[in-house]
């Protein structure tokens, strides 16, 4: 965890299941309207641009229209070999500007060598490109990064400490060897993670005199969401994996971010959200573990103002976690939890994805067969998969695992 809770808003943390009040989930299968959606037609024209509006207006924000922006690419490095020659390594700059204001969010992509259009891993980390692995060759970003003192962070600037402080995250040498291309964005470059709105990308979209997005406008999840959009963008637009199947993978707070880019952005083949929790899979109204309240006043940049009335409100919410998941249907969703990872409710992460299956059934789709969380380490992979492992909140080997096995299975060529 970067930041630390608040005093006073963990004081009322439940994890007593018992003590979950009764509550009625929003219906996936019927529209504002009262129709009863039974067709994909149906869930696509009318019941799925309902619920993605109202995940913008009420809780994410809105991404500005414009921000469609194209970036100037700078080739930072083209081709290096890493890996004792396995994989190929590139480093790129998007570089953004508007309204006389620029950012710069790099890209590290490794690639199996001499492999054609791989699959990819795409995702954010939290202290820099550097810290996912021990190759020497990773620029460190400039952008600004909380102090952590054990990776010599002390001026929030990455510095030479951070390098392979994360690598136990990304076992990516393993990655490669399976035949996958990995590519890493440190999130701050996109938006540091403080309640801060004239840093990151906001500003670049204000009109004149405005200092922090609208309530109902994009938050710093929705921003991290927009910016790996941008990095799939160029992706795309190179040769060698102009035609990759393309995994948007994110533990925690980018697992949140994942979710929420693979909903928005159906280019994701593939979603996967590990320990995702509250304003991630997991279902608001049991209030167990992280709350609404408890998030909005940690997390205050995190989500769009307008979320915040509902914290301690979850049964007003017009939406929950399970609708954002059925979002990505018909593509594959990969659902990870923890056991000690309590603070995420992994029963709710189970039941928000569980209760995403008739979205999935719709398209015909395999989905999970009962309510009850599987137990430990026996991993479901149907089109929405599912495992719970020991141990607490991180992402281990075990969970790339069984990360590499769903997308191969789903992502048959
Ligand atoms: C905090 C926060 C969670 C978040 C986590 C993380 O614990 O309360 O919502 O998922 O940090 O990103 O590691």
């Amino acid at each position: 965890t970067i930041l630390i809770m608040k005093a006073g808003a963990q004081s009322k943390v439940n994890y007593d299941e018992s003590k979950v009040e009764p509550y009625t989930l929003p219906e996936l299968l019927r529209s504002a309207g009262g129709q009863e959606i039974k067709t994909v037609k149906e869930w696509e024209s009318i019941r799925r641009t309902e619920i993605v509006r109202l995940f913008e207006e009420e809780v994410y924000g809105k991404i500005p229209a414009e921000a469609q922006l194209k970036p100037t690419i700078e080739i930072l490095e083209k081709e290096g070999e890493a890996f004792h020659g396995k994989a190929v390594r590139q480093q790129i700059a998007l570089d953004f500007e508007r309204n006389g204001q620029s950012l710069r969010v790099h890209l590290l992509v490794y690639l199996p060598a001499g492999q054609d259009n791989p699959p990819v891993f795409v995702g954010y980390n939290f202290y820099g490109n550097a810290s996912i692995t021990e190759d020497e060759n990773i620029l460190l970003s400039p952008s600004w990064v909380p102090n952590k003192k054990e990776f010599g962070i002390t001026e929030n600037q990455i510095t030479d400490g951070a390098r392979g402080q994360r690598a136990h995250r990304w076992p990516v040498e393993k990655i490669i060897d399976a035949g996958f291309g990995l590519a890493a964005i440190y999130y701050g470059d996109v938006d540091p993670d403080r309640d801060d709105f004239s840093d990151g990308i906001h500003p670049l979209f204000y009109e004149e005199g405005q200092t922090k997005p609208g309530p109902s406008e994009w938050g710093a999840i929705s921003a991290w969401a927009w910016g790996a959009s941008r990095a799939l963008d160029y992706l795309k637009s190179e040769p060698a994996t102009a035609n990759s199947k393309y995994i948007l993978f994110g533990h925690s707070r980018l697992g949140k971010t994942s979710l929420w880019g693979g909903a928005l952005d159906k280019r994701w083949d593939l979603v996967i959200a590990n320990n995702s929790g509250c304003g991630g899979v997991a279902i608001s109204r049991r209030k167990i573990g992280e709350t609404v309240e408890a998030i909005n006043t940690s997390f205050p940049h995190w989500f769009a103002d307008r979320f915040k009335k509902y914290n301690d409100q979850e049964n007003k919410m017009p939406v929950d976690q399970h609708m954002l998941v059925a979002l990505i249907a018909p593509r594959p969703v990969y659902i990870s939890s923890a056991v000690e990872d309590r603070w995420a409710d992994p029963v709710g992460e189970y039941l928000g994805a569980y209760y995403a299956s008739p979205a999935y059934q719709l398209y015909g789709l395999e989905t999970p067969a009962s309510d009850q969380q599987p137990s430990v380490s026996k991993p479901i992979h149907t089109s929405i998969g599912y495992h719970l492992r020991p141990g607490g909140h991180d992402v281990t080997d075990y969970d790339w695992e069984q990360f590499i096995a769903f997308s191969r299975k789903h992502l048959k060529p």
